[in-house]
């Protein structure tokens, strides 16, 4: 079915835009097409394929030949930049998350370079995303936390004293208020619990950075900074381009720098305070790597929660941390825990389902649509960058999907390069199709979000325009790799490149 026509169809959702695509000869001239500099390397092209995790590392964080075939059939639409996947920094068990916590990760992350590096024939220029999150556990049964996991003292006592009548409750024993608890209709005992308590009934458990009477949050300060330089010390060691600081979204070090941190330790409060952690692990990485390999970060340009950030705070951080000796700012945008859903029972929360996680991977639903949405605010950063004399590049991102939009932003300032998160997951050969002239043959995507939900329910990573597409096979593989319900194949069928001469 012609995409274009299917997204048409319902007309509440927006239309994906007729493109025009160039000539080989057009392409060639293009600033899209053009290199740029990003600190110690050079992009061959302005296009950018962003961080996506797609669920294909094993359950201790290795690379798998599932990530190999992944990387690499990306590498083969070489890209100028392509971004692997949010990679914990931390030796800990994250499910099947890549990690780069311990030397032991050096020789898969070096076959992931190795193929991304011969499959793009050297073309592309490979980041890694590093990452540190805080804990979030998944939503308990409600009779499971009341009875096993609340924390039970005498302002609950009193409340519910006060709620249910003194008398009812004298005498009961632990056990028998928990009882009592949980007899009550639900609303009253929400009032009964405090505001992080309740959340963590409706919720699940959920660290902030702000929880500085834990031990361990507090001495996020003291414990990061060396844990991001030798996180990035073994990236370069693998042989990556470079890294990309993972400071956007719902994740540690977008916490400090949102407006919602306001630990009074010197990291949080003011726009500098909750810039220091970003600017010590950004100095910390600098210092470990050197000045001649690529460091760069991804920040939100609006965490679009209440009491959340805006593109002012982004703009003085971006600043901050490339004045701290960063070469790239990617921006995204919200996707935050703040405002997500509530999860079901057993599940938990998942940071793209509230209105911030729609501005983050907004679809053809969201008013407007998702077309070229966030680059207003890479504009706002990259303008304030300039006239602060700050020349690094910012890849701006958010329902770019055609020659023309991406190349406009390249001309009226929006942003230095150009980044496609699903348009490159639709079709990983897209940018080279236009580069070849071929911009006829892409398969546009259809901004509904199939692959995030599969993401959401931390299924491996596909797109509904290919993955039941069983005739074709990839060169190098015997067979199709498929998912493991077995119905769907794990990367998009090759482009058949006898015209690609380029
Ligand atoms: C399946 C999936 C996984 C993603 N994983 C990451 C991630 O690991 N790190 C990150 O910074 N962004 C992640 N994103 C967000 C994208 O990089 C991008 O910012 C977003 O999808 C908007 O760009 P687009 O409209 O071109 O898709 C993910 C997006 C998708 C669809
Ligand atoms: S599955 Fe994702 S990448 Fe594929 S068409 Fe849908 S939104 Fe686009």
């Amino acid at each position: 079915m012609n995409p274009e026509r299917a997204a048409g169809q319902d007309p509440r959702l927006a239309r994906i835009p007729p493109a025009r695509w160039p000539s080989r000869e057009e392409a060639l001239g293009s600033r899209l097409f053009s290199p740029v500099r990003v600190g110690a390397c050079t992009a061959r092209t302005r296009t950018w394929v962003p961080a996506m995790v797609p669920w294909r590392a094993n359950d201790e964080g290795f690379v798998t030949d599932d990530v190999l075939d992944w990387y690499g059939r990306f590498a083969d639409g070489e890209p100028g930049v392509l971004v692997v996947e949010a990679t914990g920094v931390r030796d800990v068990p994250s499910g099947p998350l890549l990690r780069v916590g311990d030397d032991r990760f050096v020789p898969g992350l070096t076959r992931l370079a190795d193929v991304v590096r011969a499959r793009s024939r050297g073309r592309t220029r490979l980041f890694l995303q590093v990452l540190d999150f805080l804990a979030v556990k998944r939503r308990p049964a409600k009779e499971t936390w009341v009875r096993r996991f609340f924390k039970l003292r005498d302002e609950h006592r009193q409340r519910l004293a006060r709620l249910a009548g003194g008398a009812a409750i004298a005498g009961l024993e632990d056990a028998a208020l928990r009882e009592a608890l949980l007899a009550l209709p639900h609303a009253t005992l929400l009032a009964i619990l405090d505001p992080r308590e309740a959340e963590e009934l409706e919720k699940g458990y959920r660290e902030r950075v702000t929880d500085v009477t834990l031990p361990h949050v507090r001495d996020l300060p003291r414990v990061l900074p060396p844990l991001f330089a030798a996180a990035a010390e073994r990236t370069r060691a693998a042989g990556f381009d470079g890294v990309e600081l993972h400071y956007a979204h719902a994740y540690t070090m977008a916490s400090f720098l949102s407006r919602t941190n306001d630990r009074a330790d010197g990291y949080g409060g003011s726009v500098e305070g909750r810039a220091r952690l970003g600017v010590e692990v950004a100095r910390a990485v600098r210092e470990r790597v050197g000045h001649d390999w690529t460091v760069g970060c991804r920040i939100l340009g609006d965490e679009v929660i209440e009491g959340g950030s805006r593109v002012e705070d982004a703009a003085f951080h971006a600043l901050a941390l490339a004045r701290a000796g960063l070469d790239f700012v990617s921006v995204s945008k919200g996707g935050k825990f703040d405002d997500a859903k509530q999860p079901k029972v057993g599940e938990a929360v998942y940071p793209y389902t509230g209105p911030s996680g729609h501005e983050c991977m907004p679809t053809v639903k969201i008013e407007g649509g998702p077309f070229g949405r966030n680059l207003p605010i890479s504009a706002a950063i990259r303008a304030h960058l300039r006239t602060s004399g700050c020349a690094i590049p910012v890849v701006g991102a958010g329902g770019i999907n055609s020659y023309e939009m991406a190349e406009r932003a390249l001309h009226d300032g929006s942003c230095d390069l150009v980044a496609a998160a699903r348009q490159s997951l639709a079709d990983p050969d897209w940018w080279r199709k236009i580069e070849l002239g071929r911009g006829a043959d892409i398969r546009r995507c259809l901004y509904t979000n199939y692959c995030e939900a599969l993401d959401q329910r931390h299924e491996q990573v596909t797109c509904q325009l290919w993955d039941r597409d069983m005739d074709a096979s990839d060169p190098g593989r015997t067979g199709i790799a498929r998912s493991s319900d077995g119905k769907r194949r794990l990367v998009p069928p090759a482009w058949a490149r006898e015209h690609d001469a380029g």
